[in-house]
């Protein structure tokens, strides 16, 4: 797990607010040696270890020493205090619940934070300064060259995301992640989806328009889902925009006899989600063209574009860049609150 971190995304925890301009090199190594001296290099590694002592307030620790000895969960603050600071050794912090970690170097004026979730990268940047620290992105920091992730990473790490730039998916990107939704299993192997990719701003607006049209007609009743609950509140109330203004929706469509028809749909969404996550796109599930799959109006205009008679939408998903400080979704991990597992050995 912490190899595969060191080649994420990483900030760094510093004394200095930006990189120092190439040509000021000179007067940079001056003012870093003048730092590094014993008793101002103390200084400093004490106002890292209050970051990452108040840090662990909120995220576990698991403690390690670059030549590889063995982790210390959550070691005592006197401990890391003393590793931080009498002794300045070089630590490697992993924090588990977050797929974060935190490196610290004896020689080094900062601290490098690999792969952290934007809730992560926010608590650090007011702890950061407090201590009169700067939270920032080195140049060549990984953020945008980032190769490929782990397979069961990208699974695991898949989270909704409901904020969007409004930048475009580069055509290279959404071609990969239609590729994943179209090599999703099928039930007998039937490919009998259909996916619309839906760029065009006229025509999501006109999908919202409708939506909301729709949702605004129906009347609340005790026993509807409660998100449908909230689409017919918000849209009685007028404004609401059901997919987010994400730049692109892919709408899946089906078979309507057909009975694998959801689960088809299912999972091709799944695999375009978690495809999106593995390069750095958010993403989120959008059931409401599915809850008016029979609208005469939004069937109507779908078949428009080329839906057939005996196609209906069974899920929609919506994909783009986060509207995140990093641009990068945001992949904490999920508590587990169901999802119950019974072995049977
Ligand atoms: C079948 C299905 C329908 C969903 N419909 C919506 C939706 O219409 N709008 C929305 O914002 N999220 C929708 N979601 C996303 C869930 O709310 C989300 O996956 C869940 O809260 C877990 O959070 P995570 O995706 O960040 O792990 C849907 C998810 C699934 C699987």
């Amino acid at each position: 797990m912490m190899e595969s971190l060191l080649d994420r995304p990483y900030w760094v925890i510093d004394i200095l607010p930006e990189q120092v301009p190439k040509e000021n090199a000179d007067l940079f190594f001056a003012v870093e040696k003048y730092y590094l001296r014993p008793p101002l290099l103390k200084e400093i590694r004490a106002r890292l270890t209050d970051v990452l002592l108040k840090l662990n307030c909120y995220s576990g620790f698991q403690v390690c020493f670059p030549d590889g000895e063995a982790f210390i969960r959550n070691p005592a603050p006197e401990q890391l205090a003393s590793w931080m600071m009498e002794e300045q050794k070089d630590l490697r912090v992993l924090l588990p619940g977050e797929d974060a970690l935190i490196t610290v170097n004896h020689d080094e004026l900062y601290m490098t934070v690999y792969n952290p979730p934007e809730a992560l990268l926010n608590r650090i940047r007011l702890l950061a300064a407090a201590n009169g620290l700067f939270l920032r992105r080195p140049e060549d920091s990984g953020n945008e060259r980032r190769t490929s992730m782990d397979a069961l990473e990208a699974i695991i790490t898949r989270r909704s995301t409901r904020n969007f730039r409004p930048d475009p998916v580069e055509q290279e990107k959404l071609d990969r992640i239609l590729q994943a939704g179209r090599q999703a299993p099928s039930g007998g192997n039937n490919q009998t989806s259909h996916f619309f990719v839906i760029r065009n701003r006229d025509v999501l607006d006109r999908l919202v328009s409708m939506t909301e049209k729709a949702f605004a007609a129906m009347e609340i009743t005790e026993d509807m889902y409660s998100s449908m609950k909230h689409a017919v509140t918000a849209s009685k109330k007028g404004g609401y925009v059901f997919c987010y203004n994400a730049p692109l929706l892919i709408a899946v469509a089906n078979r309507t006899g057909y009975g694998n028809n959801i689960a088809d749909c299912a999972c091709a969404i799944e695999n375009m989600m978690v495809a999106a996550n593995a390069l750095d796109l958010g993403s989120c599930w959008i059931n409401q063209l599915r809850w008016l799959n029979e609208d005469p109006e939004i069937l109507a205009y779908l078949r428009g574009f080329g839906m057939k008679e005996d196609e209906r939408v069974y899920g929609a998903v919506i994909i783009g860049y986060p509207a995140t400080e990093s641009g990068l979704p945001n992949r904490g991990l999920m508590a587990m609150k169901g999802n119950e597992v019974t072995w049977i050995d």
